[in-house]
């Protein structure tokens, strides 16, 4: 079995409050998260991310559909055995320490106790908090909350890790950080689901990238053929004189006009898909 994510036509509606109208948050989405890879989930706020990161988890119930989760269908809670999450605005008990923390989730995810301690160090160094390990969470910036959040998701060794935004009010060496640990985890082989609105960096990290827009998936495939080269360039310039044109025109001919052709980047495929389409 090689997927780790499956969502099946999957819808969601929400009731909006005082009125009889529903919204459609996700509207008949189907994606498939093969294991071992690192997956993009882009769109404008408001396009259904979180929403559909909360049904695969089987933290709310789709309207119509169903997802699975590691074989197990995502309404099993056995399923969530072997998933990290950070969850897009993670609410921590702020009087614990950083290392307390850590060891609560640890020992919540069923980390052995002989391992959980040594397992709590090697994690506040690798997210760089080892000097506020024993710092109250209820102190730290936001970029040591994310920090946190992403050791909390990983010290169950989770084969598949389920991250909301972890670069959200991130400084951008913590940004570097984050990615730096993310492509570590590719490389352990564990499989990655990501939110994220840092797109030149979804696109050097991630394998593959789906952009909802307004519920729906927009586009989804492998991100080197999302950005693949436009199939034809062309050049326009105006205002040439007569003499300039012909010493464009010799250039030419001699093989001294070099032309490029221009590959697209994931950002400039995100505006064009979801012109508008921003909460
Ligand atoms: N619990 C909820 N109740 C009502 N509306 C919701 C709820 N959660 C999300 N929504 C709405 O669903 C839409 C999608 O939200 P969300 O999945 O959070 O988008 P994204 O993560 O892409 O920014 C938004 O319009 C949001 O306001
Ligand atoms: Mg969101």
């Amino acid at each position: 079995m090689s997927v780790a994510i499956s969502i099946s036509g999957v819808s969601k509606d929400f009731r909006i409050p005082g009125s009889k109208r529903r919204l459609r948050a996700v509207d008949n989405l189907c994606l498939e998260i093969e294991k071992q890879t690192v997956f993009g989930l882009l769109g404008p706020n408001g396009s259904g991310k979180s929403t559909t990161i909360k049904m695969a988890l089987g933290l709310i119930r789709p309207s119509q559909g169903n997802c699975q989760i590691l074989g197990k269908s995502s309404l099993d809670p056995a399923a969530r055995m072997g998933i990290g999450y950070l969850p897009e605005a993670p609410y921590f008990q702020r009087f614990l320490t950083g290392r307390e923390l850590l060891t609560y989730f640890g020992k919540l995810s069923g980390v052995p106790k002989s391992e959980l301690g040594g397992r709590v160090v090697r994690l506040l160094s690798r997210v760089g908090l080892e000097d506020a390990g024993d710092r109250r969470v209820g102190g730290y910036s936001k970029g040591m909350l994310q920090r946190i959040g992403l050791a909390q998701a990983m010290v169950g060794n989770p084969e598949l890790l389920i991250l909301d935004e972890p670069t959200a009010g991130v400084d951008p060496i913590g940004a570097a950080d984050i990615a730096s640990i993310i492509r570590e985890l590719r490389d352990e082989g564990k499989t990655v689901l990501l939110c994220s609105h840092l797109l030149s960096q979804v696109e050097t990290i991630c394998d593959r990238a789906a952009i909802m827009v307004k519920g729906k998936l927009a586009i989804e495939g492998a991100v080197e053929s999302l950005t693949a080269a436009s199939e034809s360039s062309s050049a326009r310039i105006d205002g040439l004189t007569t003499d300039a044109r012909k010493r464009l025109e010799a250039f030419a001919k001699e093989g001294q006009l070099k032309m490029s052709t221009h590959r697209r980047s994931l950002e400039e495929l995100f505006l064009e898909l979801s012109k508008g389409a921003s909460d």
